[in-house]
């Protein structure tokens, strides 16, 4: 405990805020993106999207590929209760969908769907974006699907693929090695 305490201070005394910050390219990826407070109109559809799942007292069959659940018993599971323990926060699919906003990356991949709370946030950050995401469970997939339709969010592509079995990307454009 005492020692949590020395280390909580010296986290205190060393933490600068953005003030201190002297990269231009940092100081405004902190105070326009990371800080930036201001409401914004898709936050409402990213609340909406998330209650649409939370409502959901449905129960699905699930794959599950990691060392198995702490919080679930059965592989049946309410899909309210998937998107409550797997998914993104609302916080960090706030800034994740400021960070997709302020990059406007052209392509994404996202590893694991789930469902699609990550997705919607990119989704919603760049709408010219081409996402593709990979999840491995066809039912929870199924339920992103579902989920990405009822929103119109078309410019996401969902593949049920395990990823390990899914190709690697082309390397056409990298460099050759010396
Ligand atoms: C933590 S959840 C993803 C959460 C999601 N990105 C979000 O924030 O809303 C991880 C997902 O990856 C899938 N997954 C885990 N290991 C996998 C594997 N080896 N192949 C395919 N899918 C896998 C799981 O089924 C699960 O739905």
């Amino acid at each position: 405990m005492l020692f949590q305490i020395k280390s909580y201070l010296q986290f205190l005394w060393k933490s600068k805020n953005e003030h201190a910050v002297h990269s231009p390219f940092v100081f405004t990826l902190i105070t326009k993106c990371f800080y930036d407070r201001k409401p914004k109109a898709d936050y409402r559809v990213l609340k909406k999207y998330r209650n649409s799942l939370l409502e959901n007292s449905n129960t699905i069959e699930i794959k599950d590929f990691g060392a198995g659940s702490k919080v679930f018993k059965s592989n049946t599971r309410p899909i309210s209760k998937i998107a409550k323990t797997a998914g993104i926060s609302r916080k960090r699919a706030e800034l994740l969908f400021r960070i997709t906003a302020y990059f406007q990356p052209s392509t994404i991949l996202e590893i694991g769907t789930s469902v699609g709370l990550a997705t919607s946030a990119l989704a919603l950050g760049n709408p010219k974006a081409k996402i593709t995401t990979l999840e491995g469970c066809k039912e929870t997939a199924r339920i992103a699907q579902e989920q990405f339709a009822k929103f119109g969010l078309t410019n996401v592509n969902s593949v049920v693929t395990e990823f390990s079995t899914t190709s690697k990307p082309s390397t056409t454009n990298r460099k050759p090695s010396t």
